[in-house]
């Protein structure tokens, strides 16, 4: 039997991934191969334990040096009821970007008074749904928001947090920075004032805090730190200026997952370690109360969980250019490759084990030339009929999916202690007419 230790690229597959006794790739006590001959492919596969695990950790490692930190999933990496069941088992909040990802949250029973609502261009019926639901915060973006918001809550009170923009760089692709100067999100510094001090006045909206979200992906915890300096020190300039009293402070999310063997980003351990440290050392500094503490992770959560199933179709081998391996997805069930730059590893699921032995580029079946899902990776030879099981592909990948080419998106299972269960169906042609004929 093949030793699973000897398998590198394991590092970036879910905790439970094995080598099982046909010498085929296992996911939760499941074999990855009957799993697509089952359901198909493209598939797209989360373990369960590796989810519960991560949402533990976040739990534990904030927690024990913070005791209290609520922790946020933010659903935009991965939204399904399946999870949202999953998470408010595991005790966590939920971080929404929209109306859809509210009303998804609702209909599988999460209790709306652990939500809490960021996103930067929210509409005035969006507002309506989270202030008639009572959510957990708003977190206001902008100052046309906080006026809409006011208007909306008429006679009710509502509980805010306020977005501030720290203008810190957080060393990541560009696409996802959201907190440094040049960006749509959040306050802009040149706001901030303006934004508290309406938003004091304002009868029915309750500042309980100051929120930042600096980026996705991050491999670095200093920009952190350097966003904590920012709003920390804000906030005790306006306690002396306003009385403002911070019950709450949102840090947001960004910690970087692993997608390679080689790039390793921080622990949860060591995130907390240096932010806690931080955020301690100068609320005592800034003589500030310490406020309660809030994160939302959602890529580290679910990005090493999923695993996405490919058939191999067609081998092009281009002769000193390069070959091409297509398989039966790609950018319409993830888009990450052509988005970011994104990197990922992939092993044949019924031979893991197998030597690497030749580079290959793993193309989609999308009529774009950008449509690559690995652009560069050593695998063992390919034949047309290989599953190929890519890692990392739990985290912004199904929430991205398209139907361009009208193409069909992938069926979903959770798989646990050598069991599978659909979470979501593969779409049908009917699904993608229906609009059309009911229009
Ligand atoms: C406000 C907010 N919080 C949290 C997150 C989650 O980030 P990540 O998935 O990188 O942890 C995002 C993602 O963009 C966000 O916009």
């Amino acid at each position: 039997m093949a030793d699973k230790n000897n398998i590198p690229r394991l590092a970036v597959f879910p905790q439970t991934a094995d080598v099982n006794k046909k010498g085929n790739l296992a996911i939760g006590g499941c074999d990855s191969v009957a799993l697509a001959e089952k359901y198909g492919t493209p598939l797209y596969v989360f373990d369960e334990t590796d989810i519960r695990s991560r949402c533990r950790e976040f739990k534990e490692e904030f927690g024990k040096r913070y005791p209290g930190t609520i922790v946020s999933y933010s659903p935009k990496a991965f939204t399904a009821g399946a999870m949202f069941e999953l998470v408010a088992e595991e005790g966590l909040e939920l971080d929404v970007v929209s109306g859809g990802e509210l009303a998804f949250a609702l209909a599988s029973g999460f209790p709306a008074n652990r939500i809490h609502f960021p996103g930067n261009n929210k509409s005035r019926e969006e507002l309506e749904l989270a202030v008639r639901e009572r959510i957990g915060h708003i977190v206001v973006d902008n100052l046309p928001e906080l006026n809409m918001l006011s208007n909306i809550a008429d006679k009710r009170k509502v509980d805010i947090l306020l977005r501030l923009n720290p203008g810190v760089d957080p060393h990541t692709h560009k696409h996802n920075a959201t907190g440094i100067a040049d960006s749509k999100f959040g306050l802009p510094k040149a706001d901030w004032d303006e934004a508290v001090k309406t938003a004091m006045v304002e009868y029915n909206l309750n500042v309980d805090g100051l929120h930042f979200h600096i980026g996705s992906g991050l491999y670095e915890y200093q920009p952190y730190l350097n966003s904590l300096d920012e709003v920390l020190s804000y906030a005790a300039d306006i306690k002396q200026k306003y009385k403002f009293k911070m019950n709450l402070l949102s840090i947001g999310g960004g910690f970087g997952a692993q997608y390679t063997v080689d790039a390793v980003p921080p622990t949860v351990a060591s995130f907390a370690e240096a932010i806690i440290e931080r955020f301690n050392s100068m609320c005592r500094e800034l003589e500030l109360e310490t406020p309660k503490l809030m994160i939302e992770p959602g890529r580290k959560i679910v990005a090493q969980a999923g695993v996405a199933l490919y058939t191999v179709g067609v081998i092009k081998e281009i002769p000193g250019v390069r070959t091409y391996v297509s398989v039966d997805g790609g950018m319409g069930d993830n888009i990450r490759q052509p988005m970011y730059g994104a990197v990922q590893e992939a092993l044949v699921a019924s031979r893991p084990a197998d030597k690497d032995t030749k580079k290959v580029t793993i193309s989609g079946k999308y009529c774009e030339a950008g449509d690559v899902l690995i652009k560069e990776i050593k695998l063992p030879e390919l034949n047309a009929g290989d599953i190929l099981a890519v890692a990392g592909s739990g985290a912004y990948c199904v929430p991205m999916s398209s139907n361009y080419n009208a193409a069909l998106r992938p069926a979903i299972v959770f798989v646990k202690d050598g069991k599978a269960r659909l979470i979501r169906r593969r779409e049908t042609l009917e699904d993608l007419m229906i609009r059309d004929k009911e229009a």
